[in-house]
């Protein structure tokens, strides 16, 4: 080509196609060798199969690092270690930044920290989720404090952006140090067993500092977050994390105006077999998800943190096509009782549900708060009340189901009509009462037990006064004749009246009293 044509639109337009080439195909091709070796993707792998076959619209693909802005062609490196951009999934825009651990080790610098807020600033005004999706060295060192300021803004940038519009992270990677705040900050994050690890300081140092000896797994890799239930969802890999988030965005609103989108309704496993889950023997446990996939479409729950208090089920499903999220009391697993884990997990997710327009289904089969001075000393009070506290301020319509017992603090707390529930029911089989009756009669009858136990009559006389107890407290009818239960339901009647409940309640709206926010028990 002439010097004459290079200049002209011909010539103008290969050199962008070249130009493209190299930020995106030949930085792929690149990226490949070095991330497949180690089962990971690319960036842009990773972007591809998250999003609709096409959908990518790529922003700052040319952006350099100030340095790089000076050197020649062949010193530039395109990208600044993140791709970012807009796409749709499954037809809905979402925004995205997905780090390039093969440039520069996926750090932040100035110019990466620039696009990323960008691309969340689009989000923001545009009211769409943000996904990121990390595999990043942390601060880049070569750039000091310049990349630490780039966290902090970031960090900000996503608080602002908290409430307004979802924010998931996926973890493909590392992520050390203060930037596993930033994912912390944000609503849901993914880690992909075996190769993400996220911690504060890395195994190196906890041994320089402390002494103690632990890998790199042990100390932040997804079994270990989840535990500590830092993580919403483990994933197998790559692909599994990937198709987990596009299955939560479908039951998720773009925005804190929206409502979350509807899907044709579709049916729950027969209703009829709900009036024998629940054993006769109080001291038989059954599996929650027994009664709610016969309760949800297709008998489905996107479970959230299912590897942290299992105790407690979080989740989201549809009832007749409308996004619910639930909160339930796991029988099988410590009798569904609360504990700090159980409270917190529960209570933020109960308030992204209120931020995020998703009516609040509560199954309670609850015997209390967890006693023991471990839960004491752990902060059960003020952790505890985290749970309180989100129940009663959301204003999303609220729904409570009483399957069998609903104890004590358990009562109150699980979505009872004084926290501000909008319907309450009960199974016939509920007991609903200040505690157990094996428990209450100890406390209530120490003298008669006594001297039964004298004259070798105790069995008898406990086995009468936990059936009188039962008779008068432990059922769910002095709960509905003071009106704090709306219906005692058959148990098969439970996905109608549901459904009734949740139409009556479309067009609810509670308003708070104005203040700069609330100083929630943190
Ligand atoms: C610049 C970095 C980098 C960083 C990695 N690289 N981290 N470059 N700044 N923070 C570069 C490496 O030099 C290397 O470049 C390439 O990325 C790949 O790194 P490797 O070490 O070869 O990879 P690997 O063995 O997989 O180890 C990955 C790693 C390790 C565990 C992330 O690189 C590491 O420990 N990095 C430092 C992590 C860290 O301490 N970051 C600061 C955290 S504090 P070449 O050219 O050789 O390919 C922080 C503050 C946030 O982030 C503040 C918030 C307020």
């Amino acid at each position: 080509m002439s010097d004459e044509d290079a200049r002209g639109t011909a010539g103008r337009i290969a050199d962008l196609e070249r130009r493209h080439r190299a930020a995106t195909s030949e930085a792929d091709e690149r990226a490949r060798g070095k991330q497949h070796p180690r089962g990971k993707g690319t960036a842009r792998e990773r972007v591809e199969s998250l999003v609709d076959e096409g959908s990518f619209v790529e922003t700052g693909e040319f952006v350099l690092r100030r340095d790089d802005r000076r050197g020649g062609e062949d010193e530039r490196v395109y990208g600044d270690g993140v791709v970012t951009g807009h796409a749709t999934v499954d037809g809905r825009r979402v925004c995205l930044f997905s780090h390039d651990f093969t440039t520069f080790g996926g750090s932040m610098g100035e110019a990466f920290g620039e696009k990323v807020l960008r691309v969340m600033d689009l989000a923001l005004s545009t009211g769409c989720p943000v996904i990121g999706i990390n595999d990043s060295g942390g601060a880049r060192i070569q750039e000091g404090v310049t990349s630490l300021a780039y966290y902090a803004e970031l960090a900000r940038r996503s608080s602002s952006a908290s409430g307004v519009v979802p924010q998931i992270s996926v973890i493909t990677g590392p992520c050390a140090g203060g930037a596993v705040y930033t994912p912390a900050i944000t609503d849901f994050t993914v880690m992909v067993e075996g190769t993400s690890r996220m911690f504060v300081t890395g195994p190196e140092v906890v041994r320089s500092t402390t002494g103690e000896e632990v890998t790199g797994e042990e100390l932040g890799g997804a079994g270990a977050n989840a535990a500590a239930g830092n993580v919403h969802y483990v994933a197998a890999d790559e692909e599994d994390a990937f198709d987990w988030v596009r299955a939560l965005l479908a039951h998720l609103p773009a925005n804190n105006l929206e409502a979350p989108p509807e899907f044709p309704e579709s049916a729950a496993a027969p209703a009829e077999e709900l009036d024998t889950v629940i054993p006769d023997s109080p001291n038989r446990h059954y599996d929650m998800f027994g009664v709610l996939s016969r309760v949800l479409d297709e008998g489905e729950l996107l479970e959230v943190q299912s590897s942290s208090a299992p105790n407690m089920l979080c989740g989201f499903g549809r009832l007749r096509g409308r996004t619910v999220g639930v909160v339930a009391n796991q029988p099988m697993c410590r009798s569904g009782i609360i504990d700090i884990a159980a409270s917190e997990k529960a209570a933020r997710f109960v308030r992204f549900c209120d931020a995020f327009n998703v009516p609040l289904l509560t199954f309670a089969d609850v015997p209390g708060y967890l006693p023991g001075s471990e839960q004491e000393r752990g902060g059960i009070i003020r952790r505890g009340a985290k749970l309180v506290y989100a129940y009663s301020e959301a204003t999303v319509p609220k729904i409570t189901v009483v399957t069998r017992k609903a104890y004590g603090g358990g009562y109150a707390v699980m979505g009872s009509k004084h926290l501000g529930a909008d319907m309450n029911f009960a199974w016939p089989t509920s007991e609903i009462a200040v505690m157990g009756a094996e428990g209450a009669v100890e406390l209530l009858h120490r003298d008669e037990l006594a001297a039964a136990t004298a004259n070798g009559s105790v069995e008898e006389v406990r086995a009468k006064l936990v059936e009188e107890y039962r008779e008068v407290f432990a059922n769910p009818y002095t709960a509905a004749e003071r009106g704090y239960v709306d219906a005692v339901i058959r148990p098969s009647r439970t996905r109608a009246e549901l459904d009734a409940s949740l139409r009556v309640l479309e067009s609810k709206r509670e308003q708070g009293p104005p203040r700069k926010h609330s100083t929630m028990p943190l």
